[in-house]
């Protein structure tokens, strides 16, 4: 008989997705798949069921669709929570095509609340974003900093999400501000899957150090910070991972809706992120610096007072494990392109 509580996971064989599975199983939980591979691919869960020696369930259904969802959920039992992380994430394509944005993001968050009433569950917790506040005034940015009018299809899509939550579950839900993800599980054996060119910075340092980018271009280094280049808070996804467990425990004894950013507090330049993996991982870098892109925003870290004190959750890992953990990861995709 099986008596761990059962968490959905929607998304969970994407990038923040499958390694909060592996914490949710090493606290205890029995976690539960749901992803369309829409972003992600099968034989990441073969690999997370390596890792945590178990079997993994999961079930390949598109979070939009109510029926389907409502049928999986009715022959589940009880549900101690869901996580909800799927979702598209890309900015760059959501304002080239803002209703696959609208339509998915939206969507799946409007069924995902809809069956949370209908089978009364206990939990929800939501990814959301620092984009949230666009270049705010003041920094480090507080739960309380305002939020800024959406720079892209996909920004808003969180903004409305957090607001379809508040407005929709008034106990018994977390919404994550996530700052910038990174890094892989130091096994190796799972990370970031990205299809196509990568928007982030570290995908894109490790495919130029591994030589499938020709060169990673650094976009401006006239800001107003200490290099000149912009800054952000780099989160390790595993540090990321663990925070969705403590929100899970806090709404085991806290029947409210709260919002906490997950960063480490600190803003790291691009230039000091591509000068710590040269270090940390002895390869050098082939990069240029050109002038700024349209839509970046200059500095942004968080104020995780919050989320330490009231979550109990705290950062971890640095830059250089995050660095290294993501060139492992980029070496062995390499190794495995290399034996298929
Ligand atoms: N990675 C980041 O930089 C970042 C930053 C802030 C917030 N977030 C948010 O965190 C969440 C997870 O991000 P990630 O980096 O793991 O992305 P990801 O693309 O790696 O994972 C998302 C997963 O959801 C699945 N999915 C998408 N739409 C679906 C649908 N309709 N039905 C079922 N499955 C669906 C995809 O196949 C994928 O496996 C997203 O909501 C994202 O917006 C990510």
């Amino acid at each position: 008989m099986e008596n761990r509580p059962k968490i959905i996971v929607t998304g969970g064989a994407g990038f923040i997705g499958s390694h909060t599975v592996i914490e949710l199983i090493e606290a205890g939980y029995l976690p539960i798949i749901i992803d369309n591979f829409s972003n992600s691919q099968e034989w990441i869960i073969d690999r997370m069921c390596i890792l945590t020696q178990s079997k993994i369930t999961y079930y390949s259904v598109d979070c939009k669709s109510y029926e389907t969802m409502h049928e999986l959920f009715s022959g589940l039992g009880d549900i101690a929570g869901v996580i909800h992380f799927a979702a598209f994430k890309s900015v760059g394509e959501s304002v080239a095509s803002p209703l696959k944005y609208y339509n998915n993001n939206i969507i799946s968050l409007a069924t995902i609340l809809q069956l949370v009433l209908d089978f009364k569950i206990p939990k929800l917790v939501f990814s959301s974003s620092c984009t949230v506040y666009g270049q705010a005034n003041q920094l480090p940015v507080t739960e309380l900093t305002p939020v800024k009018a959406a720079e892209s299809p996909y920004g808003y899509t969180k903004q409305v999400g957090e607001q379809m939550i508040n407005d929709t579950i008034k106990e018994g839900a977390v919404i994550l501000r996530y700052f910038n993800p990174i890094g892989a599980h130091s096994s190796g054996l799972i990370g970031e899957l990205p299809i196509g060119k990568p928007e982030n910075l570290v995908p894109y340092i490790t495919q130029t150090a591994i030589g499938i980018r020709k060169q990673l271009q650094i976009y401006g280094n006239d800001y107003n910070t200490s290099d000149g280049t912009c800054l952000r808070d780099y989160i390790h996804v595993v540090d990321l991972a663990k925070a969705h467990v403590k929100a899970l425990k806090f709404l085991d004894d806290n029947n409210t809706t709260e919002t906490f950013n997950v960063g480490t507090g600190k803003g790291i330049s691009v230039l000091e992120m591509v000068k710590t993996f040269e270090t940390v991982n002895n390869v050098k870098l082939n990069y240029k610096i050109v002038p700024r892109r349209e839509g970046d925003i200059e500095q942004i870290y968080a104020d995780t007072t919050k989320a330490n004190s009231i979550l109990k959750w705290k950062a971890q890992y640095g830059i250089k494990e995050a660095l290294r953990d993501a060139w492992n990861w980029e070496l062995n995709i390499q190794q495995m392109k290399l034996s298929a």
